[in-house]
């Protein structure tokens, strides 16, 4: 069976006081958990300061985005290298503040997707409609679409190794969680409409949902067949919120 996975996304959120004081807050409730796995992603910047600090404990972590390059004269940019040489287990990418901030099209996903997977980190491939597509009847149309975009160049067996997070763009801080039936809907969807192209990528890839996950929400959320787990932002920041959500996936 799947397991369970309750990931942080830090965005861009921390100081060295907090981040010390957020991992030391949720390791006792990640060790003990054992079933569920538990994941930051903190701004990259930190990402030293958290591979020394869950360096004995059982929490995971990942990069909130990474370049497609892995060196050369690209100003800004952080390389998959990099991160995996600091431990890193995986990368998100296709966040939907990278494709509205950073202009990331179907297309640079699916290029930093194959990077993520060629340096040997795990890709969580973000999905998701916005309000407007939702409300026309786009939203089983819009999370194909961006599936297809990576799928094309990396081919479906790729997704074996590799986490999909579905978020509403609706429901990401706004505080508007999609119901459990509105995210198992959609879960459901993308499952069935793998299993069109491989039985096995369905059965083992873990969905996520994404978007206002709370500890009063996450239980409901994670007990639904379809949905592996959550990736997490505001609540992620907040030491007994996470230790809720990660008790909510056990
Ligand atoms: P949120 O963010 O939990 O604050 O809605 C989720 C995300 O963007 O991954």
């Amino acid at each position: 069976m799947r397991t369970p996975l309750v990931m942080g996304n830090w965005k861009l959120n921390g100081t060295k006081e907090s981040v010390s004081a957020l991992i030391k807050g949720i390791e006792a409730a990640a060790d003990s958990a054992k079933n569920v796995e538990v994941v930051v992603c903190p701004p990259t910047i930190f990402i030293e300061q958290v591979a020394n600090l869950v360096a004995d404990n059982s929490i995971e972590f990942g990069a909130q985005d990474v370049s497609t390059n892995v060196s050369g004269a690209f100003t800004g940019e952080t390389s998959p290298v990099m991160v995996k040489e600091f431990g890193a287990k995986y990368s998100l990418v296709g966040h939907s503040e990278r494709r509205q901030y950073h202009n990331e099209t179907d297309a640079v996903v699916a290029a930093k997707f194959v990077a993520i997977q060629a340096n040997a980190l795990v890709p969580v491939l973000c999905i998701g409609e916005t309000l407007e597509e939702r409300e026309t009847d786009k939203t089983f149309a819009v999370v194909e679409t961006q599936l297809k975009a990576v799928i094309d160049v990396a081919g479906i067996d790729a997704l074996e190794n590799s986490v999909i997070a579905y978020e509403p763009v609706w429901a990401i801080g706004t505080g508007k969680v999609a119901s459990s039936e509105q995210a198992q809907d959609v879960h459901a969807h993308i499952r069935t409409w793998l299993a069109e192209q491989s039985k096995v990528v369905a059965a083992k890839v873990q969905i996520l949902y994404g978007g206002s996950v709370k500890a009063s929400s996450a239980k409901e959320l994670f007990a639904q067949p379809d949905i592996d787990g959550g990736l997490v932002g505001g609540a992620a920041l907040l030491v007994e919120e996470f230790v809720g959500i990660i008790e909510g996936a056990k």
